[in-house]
């Protein structure tokens, strides 16, 4: 008897930006803690960062350009089928600033995540960080959660809490926020390549234990 030898999780990244957490996947990957390979990224931007750091891992690129379309649902259509090209196994939204088509959402259901940089529920949407600051909040984050068609809305997976001081900016904030980004999206791909994650009925199950909506607390200290 042969044991069954699962191939690995096809990764697909959709970027808009610098792509400092694809990077952090590709690190990831590099190092063998995913056991996953990134078979493409995809940006709706010409010429950023993040296709650079994508061509110089060797990865296979793709623009589908949003400002090349007149109208939406050519754009949704030219991107639907730049995605299924890959046949991935699993989309990984990273800094991907457009909102995707429901028909896209719900064809990849359970096969999408997103990072988002605040502790969901809370301030879903842009300008989180100047958000947070302004309502006087002592502490901020980012969440990893599955897509749903409802923006910011999917059930979470894994959050990690940063604290805000006095004297931060939102630019400030940003970059300590963006830093737990780069250790909590890698950890949740982890997990998902190995089989660890799944989603019944709305809700999350780490290892076969139900997860809170929110998502699971990262700490440095807990071995996840
Ligand atoms: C991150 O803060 C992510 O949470 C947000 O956009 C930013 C993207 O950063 N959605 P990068 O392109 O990964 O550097």
């Amino acid at each position: 008897m042969f044991n069954e030898i699962k191939p690995p999780t096809k990764i697909l990244v959709l970027i808009s930006g610098s792509g400092s957490n694809l990077q952090s996947i590709i690190d990831a990957c590099n190092a063998d803690k995913i056991k996953g390979v990134i078979v493409g990224v995809i940006s709706n931007v010409p010429a950023t960062k993040g296709l650079e750091r994508a061509k110089k891992a060797r990865i296979p690129t793709s623009v589908v350009n949003h400002q090349t379309f007149s109208e939406r649902y050519e754009f949704d259509r030219q991107l639907a089928k730049t995605v299924d090209s890959y046949y991935p196994d699993l989309i990984v939204l990273a800094g991907f600033m457009r909102i995707l088509s429901k028909e896209l959402v719900t064809s990849y259901a359970d096969k999408m995540i997103n990072i988002h940089p605040s502790l969901l529920p809370a301030y879903p949407g842009v300008n989180t960080h100047q958000r947070a600051i302004e309502a006087g909040e002592t502490y901020a984050g980012a969440t990893v959660h599955f897509v749903t068609s409802e923006l910011d809305r999917g059930p979470g997976i894994l959050q990690a809490k940063v604290d805000i001081h006095p004297e931060d900016t939102a630019t400030d904030l940003a970059e300590r926020v963006l830093a737990k980004e780069h250790i909590i999206f890698p950890k949740v791909i982890e997990w998902v390549c190995d089989g660890r994650i799944t989603l019944d009925n709305g809700v999350v199950f780490k290892d076969g234990v139900s997860v809170p909506h929110a998502g699971l607390i990262f700490s440095e200290n807990t071995e996840h």
